[in-house]
């Protein structure tokens, strides 16, 4: 971790909405990232509890949050993260890097048709949505390595109506961005350098030189796969060891537990879509529509 001489900044929390999927149907059927393993599949009433601790949380810190109904023979949809990414009203659509996962893009789509999101696009290349794409900074930090393909960061920038800073994954169990990366505030960030390929680490360094980083004990906690309303920072209670530093610059860490997720390599950050109900980022040309 680098030390940091900041002086505790006053954080101000904002309201979320988020939408969320129940673990209904969560399972490990199949292993498309190092941490699945279908023979050692979670414990159904021990991950729906600690799905349900982190809604209620959620709901406790006072944001709101909307629940798609989940599809029967998709294990993974709990993971809404991946589904799409929403700015400013406009929500570009997963496309899935695996099969396996595929039906979830149009589960999701149909939500946002039926709950007012008009402009809605899909990915024309593989693109796993928030997985990949946090904004920090008025930018959008792209992960791709393992699932989305660089090919989409045009779509995604021009749509978006973001620039879009490439970041090259290079470790596996890294495999989505919000795995090695937390967007904590809009723009402070933490994460784990080794995560990323040489580039891409002198990229983060020269954005966020007084970013927090984490070691990889610490990163595989999913410590990273965290959520964050500016104030309020939700991890896993393995992670533990980042509520000093956390504290130190003025945010306030919330502890749950996710084995039962880890299970499918996800965290907290992973069950959630932020639909970013205010605009986090000043648009170049905003639009009061
Ligand atoms: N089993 C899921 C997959 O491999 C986990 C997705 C985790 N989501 C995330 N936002 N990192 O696709």
């Amino acid at each position: 971790m680098t030390p940091t001489s900041q002086k505790p900044a006053q954080r101000r929390p904002r309201p979320r909405r988020y939408l969320m999927c129940p673990p209904t149907y969560f399972d490990v059927r199949y292993a498309i990232n190092p941490w699945m393993d279908p023979t050692d599949p979670p414990e159904p009433t021990a991950a729906q509890d600690q799905w349900h601790q982190l809604h209620e949380l959620l709901l406790a810190l006072g944001h709101r949050v909307d629940l798609v109904e989940p599809v029967p023979g998709l294990p993974d949809m709990v993971f809404a993260a991946n589904a799409a990414t929403v700015l400013d009203g406009r929500v570009l659509v997963a496309n899935f890097r695996h099969a396996e996962r595929g039906e979830e893009a149009g589960a999701y789509e149909a939500w946002f048709r039926a709950h007012g999101f008009t402009t809605v696009e899909q990915a024309r290349q593989v693109n796993e949505g928030q997985g990949d794409h946090l904004v920090a900074a008025e930018v959008i930090l792209a992960g791709h390595g393992f699932r989305t393909h660089p090919d989409s960061h045009a779509q995604t920038s021009a749509f978006l109506r973001r620039r879009l800073v490439p970041l090259t994954l290079v470790d596996p169990r890294f495999y989505h961005l919000d795995t090695a990366l937390a967007a904590v505030s809009h723009d402070e960030i933490i994460y784990y350098p080794e995560a990323f390929s040489p580039p891409a680490q002198a990229r983060l360094a020269a954005m966020f030189p007084d970013a927090l980083r984490v070691d990889e004990a610490t990163a595989a906690t999913f410590a990273l796969n965290a959520i964050s309303d500016g104030h309020n920072v939700i991890l896993p209670a393995a992670a533990a060891s980042l509520a000093v530093p956390l504290k130190a610059r003025g945010y306030q860490p919330h502890f749950v537990e996710t084995g039962e997720l880890m299970k499918a390599g996800g965290g907290p950050k992973c069950c959630v879509l932020d639909l970013h109900p205010e605009p986090v980022a000043e648009p170049a040309a905003a639009s009061a529509a």
